[in-house]
């Protein structure tokens, strides 16, 4: 039922074949081979346990990250809408999904982008119903940090239709300019550059990919710390050759992220 909304939403929004686009979130869980041939993510390995502490699992088959310990960052197409809500499990602290001592903590409430209409604002927090003690994402507040490098991780589908997947993949992509990406062609003219990030291998096989919307895109700043620049928000299928993954520009909606927050609190 969700999925039917956000294809729809998806259709709304752009004038692309159904399913080339797509801003639904992943569906069913599905299971990786631990011992098979490194599973890839589109273009990615296996992160190991502990490298990404703040990568949080959505039950409903998004990614987000830990703003603060009680708090979940991801995207407006992951939720509903805002108001309380109790519908929603947030598993953390294991790159394993199925592992026993993952973290498992339902949602209390749920705030999504203000004027989120389905194009840009692509952002939402989740108020978990306790803290969960792992290590915190900082979100970039100034521009500093879109550029260079990224990185990437998910539980999503580890190429265009795949399946979800059980254990956690990471991948590197580059910063792809704004002009570059809105010349990318079909939906990427509607680029809202000022809200949107662009990230991507040129000649394709690298990309976050259905289910790990809302998950951050990331890389260290200048003190080597971890650093939130993105927020997976959609692309035309995953990691097609000239068509980049577009991620929100976290920076651009810091203050009303911290804002929004404190309303949470
Ligand atoms: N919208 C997708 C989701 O809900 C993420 C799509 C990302 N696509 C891409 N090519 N980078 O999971």
């Amino acid at each position: 039922m969700k999925l039917i909304k956000h294809l729809k939403r998806c259709i709304a929004a752009s004038a692309v074949a159904l399913a080339a686009i797509s801003m639904s979130p992943g569906t069913a869980m599905a299971q990786s081979d631990p011992t098979g041939p490194s599973t890839k993510v589109v273009g990615g390995t296996r992160a190991t346990q502990g490298e990404f502490p703040f990568m949080v699992r959505l039950s409903m088959g998004c990614g987000g990250a830990l703003y603060t310990k009680d708090i979940v960052l991801t995207a407006a197409h992951c939720v509903d809408g805002s108001g309380p809500n109790t519908s929603i499990t947030a598993t953390a602290g294991n790159v394993d999904l199925q592992s026993t001592s993952a973290i498992k903590v339902k949602s209390t409430r749920v705030l999504q982008a203000p004027g989120y209409n389905g194009t840009g604002k692509d952002w939402a927090l989740i108020k978990l119903a306790k803290p969960i003690d792992l290590p915190t994402l900082k979100i970039a507040t100034t521009s500093a940090y879109d550029n260079g490098t990224f990185d990437i991780a998910g539980w999503g589908a580890n190429r265009e239709g795949g399946s979800q997947q059980r254990y956690l993949l990471k991948a590197k992509v580059p910063f792809i300019d704004d002009a570059t990406c809105k010349a990318s062609g079909g939906s990427y003219g509607g680029l809202i550059a000022a809200e949107e990030l662009c990230a991507g291998v040129r000649q394709g096989g690298v990309d976050t990919c259905q289910g790990d919307s809302g998950g951050p895109m990331f890389r260290k700043d200048n003190a080597g710390a971890w650093i939130q620049v993105g927020i997976v928000s959609w692309g035309e299928g995953c990691a097609r050759a000239g068509k980049p993954g577009v991620y929100t520009q976290v920076s651009h909606f810091a203050t009303a992220i911290q804002t929004a927050a404190g309303q949470l609190r």
